[in-house]
This record gives C-alpha cells, structure tokens and sequence, in this order.
C-alpha cells in the first residue's frame, strides 16, 4: 500500500544523490516506485555522459523506464555480483528496517536488493517512523489467499486482498500471484514478524525488509540526509 503524501522534489533529491554513488563498472539494483525512478533517470543521464553500468531491474515498469532512458540491462539469473541496489520504501524505522511493496513488487526487489553488495534506500520524509505501522504487503499464490489470510489473522494481522485500480478485481503481480495487505498496527517486533511471515506456506514474499538496507537517503526540500545502518 502507498504511503500518501512525499513531495515529487524531496523524492528527486533523494533518488539523485543516490546515483551518484554508482561508479563505472557497477552491477546496479534498480528499484521500483516513484522515488526510485528517479534515480534510474539520474543513471540514465551518466550513461549518456559515458558511465559504464548494468542493470538489473525489479519489475516490468522499472525495465520499461531503463529501457527508455538507456541503461544497459542484464538478467539477475546472468549476475555475479550487484555492487549497489537503489531502491524506495513505503516505511522505514529508526533501525533501517523497511516496509516496501505498495507497487506489489517487493519480491523480486527482495531478491535484488539482499543479494547487494550496497542496499541504498531512498524516501522523503513521509517514509520515516520510529515505528513501523503501515500495512505488510504479502504476495500469495492466488489458491493460497484464503489460508494466508488465516494465517495473518492468527499472527495478530488484518488482511485485505489488493483490488486493482484500473481492472476488475485483484491487483496481479509481475510473478502471476495476489497480493494481501497485512495491518498489524504498530510492528513492535519488525525481526519476528519478518520471520513468521516467511514461514507461511503460500507466501510467495512479504515487504519487511530487515537488516537489509545499508543506508537510508532521505530527501527533503532543501537537501538530503543520510542515515547508515551501522551509525
Ligand atoms: C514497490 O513495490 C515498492 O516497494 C516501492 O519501492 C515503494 O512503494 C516506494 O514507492 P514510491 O517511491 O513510489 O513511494
């Protein structure tokens, strides 16, 4: 679910100053949502100017914009390494644990972002929290929707299966699966859930994302912060 409110400058700000720490050579991550895109444009403009990258992307819009706007792609089955992964957040806490998925694509961003050498998270300040409370968003296969949402139900969740916006019915993930939207209310255990979510049969992925991010850029109207996981 997308947290409402961020200004588009405080998103540029942040998705910017992020790209400027890719270097020539680099296996880059490329996220996915608004503030990521604007680091893959910020990417594309270096190519242009002579850098030397490669990216691996988290979702079919994020190859789509790639693609336009020239940034050599490769497949993360065809990778050795992602040197740095650049990606957004619906929600990150005071110890860089994360809440992504209101564009539905935390599961491959999961995959992409874990296996980097360099996890940058970028977000305007309506991302940050001391805790995490938004909705988990909780990619199912779509036989298992109705024992998932038990399951979350049992784990002290309320689920709600994602309705398109511009079709009848669910939201369908890049991975042909559905996605649940699990409120918890204020996540006192980020590590714990994360785990017990995992543990579900049927869940294909979930969006807590802890103790993977290496740092948080945080963009505002003025400038950027920067926050590192081992401050
Ligand atoms: C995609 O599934 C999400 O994890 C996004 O990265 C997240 O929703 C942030 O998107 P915005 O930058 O558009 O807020």
């Amino acid at each position: 679910m997308k947290t409402p409110g961020g200004s588009d400058a405080a998103k540029r700000r942040a998705g910017e100053h992020a790209a400027e720490l890719v270097t020539d050579g680099d296996t880059v991550g490329l996220g996915t949502g608004s503030t990521a895109a604007h680091a893959i444009r910020a990417l594309g403009r270096a190519v242009d100017d002579g850098l030397d990258v490669c990216g691996v992307t988290t979702s079919y819009a994020t190859r789509d914009l790639a693609r336009e706007v020239g940034i050599p792609l490769v497949g993360l089955d065809a990778v050795d390494r992602i040197d740095v992964a650049i990606d957004g957040a619906d929600q990150v806490d005071d110890d860089l644990a994360v809440i992504k998925g209101g564009g539905a694509a935390h599961a491959r961003e999961k995959v992409v972002d874990t296996a980097a050498e360099r996890f940058v998270v970028v977000a305007d300040p309506s991302k940050v929290a001391a805790a995490l409370d938004r909705p988990v968003a909780v990619e199912v296969l779509p036989d298992a929707r109705a024992t998932v949402r038990r399951a979350i139900r049992e784990l002290g969740g309320t689920p709600t299966l994602r309705a398109a916006e511009r079709k009848d019915g669910p939201v369908v993930t890049d991975n042909g699966n559905l996605v649940l939207d699990a409120d918890f209310g204020t996540i006192a255990e980020p590590r714990a859930l994360a785990t017990d979510l995992a543990t579900l049969p049927g869940v294909v992925e979930h969006g807590l994302f802890v103790g993977v991010a290496d740092e948080v850029h945080v963009g505002s109207e003025d400038g950027v912060t920067v926050r590192r996981a081992d401050e």
